[in-house]
């Protein structure tokens, strides 16, 4: 299958659970296909460096299960700059590198079309991050994870706002994207949710609040840490200063939604995205991205999954309110 004879593999990015399936994907896929992977270690800092290792089938047993990622990531400065990237060029052409899996998001896969501009090797990215919002795909490893893991906070903070009639501002993460605020929020039950992509009403915020004291003691509102209103302590601050009748409390939730062991969907989706990268990079593909939209495993151009951010539902943020009244 293919000419490709030895692939490099790289996490990049914030690490997010189902990475090491997919490396484990990668690499007994490419085995069964008598291909050499090398792991790249801390994403593209590690090129430059020349830290690469052969990966083995055993390298990567027992990993299936666990969060993070074991060849590590960076974000890396030094990539961005010509020289860095010439560097990373010249050390996988050395190393006889002819294919390239990137696991990451959106910077991750820019470096890659980057590089694949400059040096010609083929490459095939996995959407890895728990912000879920790269276009092209409806879930990126790690999502459903973090969802989770914010849900199970949500949760618990629930049983504490009951008991004492408290509000809380609880922010979960998403610089630029409000999905893991969302999908825990309406999955929670929560009165509301403020995210990045939709502009905050404080005031229209304090009068939701108000008519919520009416007939519910407790509330909750899910904080995106990106809203262009601040995060949640910010959130709060400005609340509280223009009166309301809650006892208010701010849990931050900040970088627990990182970790923890991946749910069975993000495992599923690492092995299957794992794969489906090799067997693309080894049937000829090179500049594309798996994905799953409409129910259907895909590739699409990794130029067109970084050409834009994916903003979440509307609908959703609709039926929540339809739901908090
Ligand atoms: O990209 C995923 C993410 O977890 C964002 O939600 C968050 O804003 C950011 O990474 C935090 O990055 P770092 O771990 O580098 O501080």
């Amino acid at each position: 299958m293919g000419n490709i004879k030895r692939i490099g593999l790289l996490t990049s990015g914030g690490d997010a659970p189902g990475m090491n399936a997919g490396i484990r994907a990668v690499v007994r896929t490419a085995i069964y296909h008598e291909k050499e992977v090398y792991g790249i270690m801390r994403g593209f800092d590690g090129m430059i460096a020349n830290e690469m290792i052969p990966l083995t089938s055993h390298f990567v047993s027992n990993i299936i299960h666990r969060g993070g990622t074991v060849l590590k990531t960076a974000r890396s400065e030094a990539f961005r700059t010509a020289e860095g990237m010439k560097q990373a060029a010249a050390h996988l052409r050395k190393m006889g590198i002819d294919g390239l899996v990137t696991i990451g998001g959106d910077g991750t896969f820019r470096g890659a079309v980057a590089l694949n501009t400059l040096c010609g090797i083929p490459v095939v990215g996995v959407p890895g991050t728990i912000d879920n919002d790269l276009s092209g795909t409806e879930y990126t490893l790690g999502f459903d994870t973090a969802v989770n893991t914010a849900l199970q906070a949500i949760d618990k903070i629930k049983d504490t706002a009951a008991s004492h009639d408290r509000l809380f501002f609880v922010e979960v993460m998403g610089r630029d994207s409000g999905f893991i605020a969302l999908w825990s929020g309406v999955a929670g039950g929560v009165e509301e949710v403020l995210l990045p992509e939709t502009e905050t009403d404080i005031d229209r915020l304090i009068e939701l609040l108000a008519q919520r004291k009416k007939h519910r003691k407790s509330a909750i509102v899910v904080v995106a840490e990106g809203d262009e209103a601040g995060g949640a302590l910010k959130i709060a601050e400005k609340i509280n200063s223009k009166g309301h009748a809650f006892d208010t409390r701010v849990t931050i939730l900040g970088h627990l939604q990182r970790g923890g062991d991946p749910t069975a969907f993000d495992r599923i989706l690492g092995t299957r995205f794992g794969a489906m990268a090799v067997e693309a990079l080894l049937g000829g593909e090179s500049g594309k991205m798996t994905a799953i939209a409409e129910n259907r495993y895909q590739l699409v151009p990794l130029a067109d999954a970084v050409a834009t951010s994916r903003s979440p539902d509307t609908d959703l943020v609709r039926y929540l309110r339809m739901m908090s009244t």
